[in-house]
């Protein structure tokens, strides 16, 4: 049965006050990369559907306050950021990491008694740092831990983040995670189809899938898939890999593992961010975080070449519409990861709207020590036999499977 209008509307809309948007504000979410600051220690920020200023003050304290000053509206991405917090840069008023403003130079000397400051208040949500990037809460409070999933955390990884902003609703990007099957054509057909037309010759050569199956477990679901040519032994079948819920794509193997990470910037703009570790050598120096940022699509709908396979997932999404239209869908055994994730984010709104944590809520600091460790799958890359080669990317795709 197709999802009706109202349906889609409800999943996907998530602005302040919808029930999607309760949910996900439940969760903490990724606004930015410690890099980032410290290029600029201000950068103006937007997530699910609010304009925010995402700031490190000189004391090394990060803080997400509104978009603009209280008192005539000047951006404070233009702020100056001080011992403890943010000032706005036209007058002077200086708002804490709660947002609340603590400091009003000229009307504190004319008019001290008046305590004016003390009834202007941005918006101001919690902040963590974690792993190189930077989470942010926009819930009630008090707020659940910041989950200490196992790559962010680990000891002897090296870490990069590549960002690439979408133009299309985030749960476009998220079925893509629960839907192995695409792998054989868009990865494939459409990639070598892609390939041609730069006069390349084929390049990805994916196994068929002779079955899937899909597991809820504590933080999500488990998606396994077997391949033709696979054992039921294989823990592509026995594993799989999972999404953690609502937002986040884990896969890899030990060694060379990654994060997807979906942060809903608007109903019609989501960013999305591969977070890739390796592990290394005894005796390896580390290397510093690297970060890259590429815009291959504007609103306009511009063409991306479909030679990579992380493009190859970005034009399904994009192209599907800012949102899709879901009631003229026709679901299959496909969709079976598709339907399921559906399920679990109306359920989880459900409880929220209930006044009950959603899953995957972690209050416990012991389940959050050292880490919280994600199950994965192994041998996957064998199995999709990828011969390609991503030369010009600053991290090699041949070596993992970026978007399955
Ligand atoms: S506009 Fe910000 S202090 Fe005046
Ligand atoms: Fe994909």
């Amino acid at each position: 049965m197709a999802t009706t209008q109202e349906q889609n509307e409800r999943l996907t809309q998530i602005g302040p006050g919808t029930f999607m948007g309760n949910l996900l504000r439940r969760y903490w979410h990724p606004v930015g990369i410690t890099l980032e600051l410290d290029e600029n220690p201000v950068k103006a920020v937007r997530v699910l559907g609010e304009d925010l200023t995402l700031y490190r003050d000189k004391s090394g304290s990060y803080g997400l306050i509104g978009q603009r000053c209280l008192h005539r509206g000047v951006a404070m991405v233009r702020g100056i950021p001080e011992d403890c917090g943010l000032r706005c840069p036209y007058h002077g008023w200086l708002y804490d990491a709660t947002g609340q403003c603590i400091e009003q130079p000229f009307e504190d000397r004319v008019n001290p008694e008046a305590h004016y400051k003390d009834r202007i208040k941005l918006a101001g949500y919690p902040v963590q740092e974690l792993g190189g990037m930077i989470f942010a809460y926009l819930g009630p409070l008090p707020a659940p831990l910041l989950p200490r999933w196992d790559l962010l955390v680990e000891p002897d990884l090296d870490r990069e983040a590549n960002v690439f902003p979408i133009p299309c609703n985030w749960l476009q990007c998220m079925d893509n995670s629960v839907d192995p099957v695409h792998f054989e054509f868009l990865h494939g057909i459409f990639g070598n189809y892609e390939l041609a037309k730069q006069g390349k010759p084929p390049a990805m050569f994916p196994a068929k899938h002779v079955k899937i199956a899909f597991d809820v477990y504590k933080y999500g679901i488990m998606k396994r898939r077997l391949l033709e040519g696979e054992p039921e032994t294989s823990d592509d079948w026995t594993t799989g890999h999972p999404l953690i819920f609502p937002l986040t794509l884990a896969q890899g193997s030990k060694g060379a593992a990654s994060f997807q990470f979906r942060l809903p910037v608007d109903d019609t703009h989501t960013i999305q961010t591969f977070y890739r570790t390796k592990k290394r050598a005894p005796g390896e120096a580390p290397k510093p975080f690297a970060m890259t940022c590429e815009r291959l699509f504007d609103d306009d709908g511009a063409v991306v070449p479909g030679d990579k396979i992380p493009n190859q997932d970005f034009i399904a999404w994009v192209s599907q519409g800012p949102i899709s239209n879901r009631p003229m869908e026709h679901l299959t055994a496909i969709d079976t990861g598709v339907i399921l994730y559906h399920k679990l984010l109306l359920e989880n709104a459900a409880k929220v709207e209930k006044g009950e944590d959603p899953m995957g809520t972690v209050r416990d600091a012991a389940e959050n020590e050292p880490w919280i460790e994600i199950p994965r799958e192994d041998h996957a890359l064998a199995a999709f036999k990828i011969q390609r080669e991503f030369e010009d990317r600053t991290f090699d795709f041949s070596k993992e499977p970026a978007a399955r």
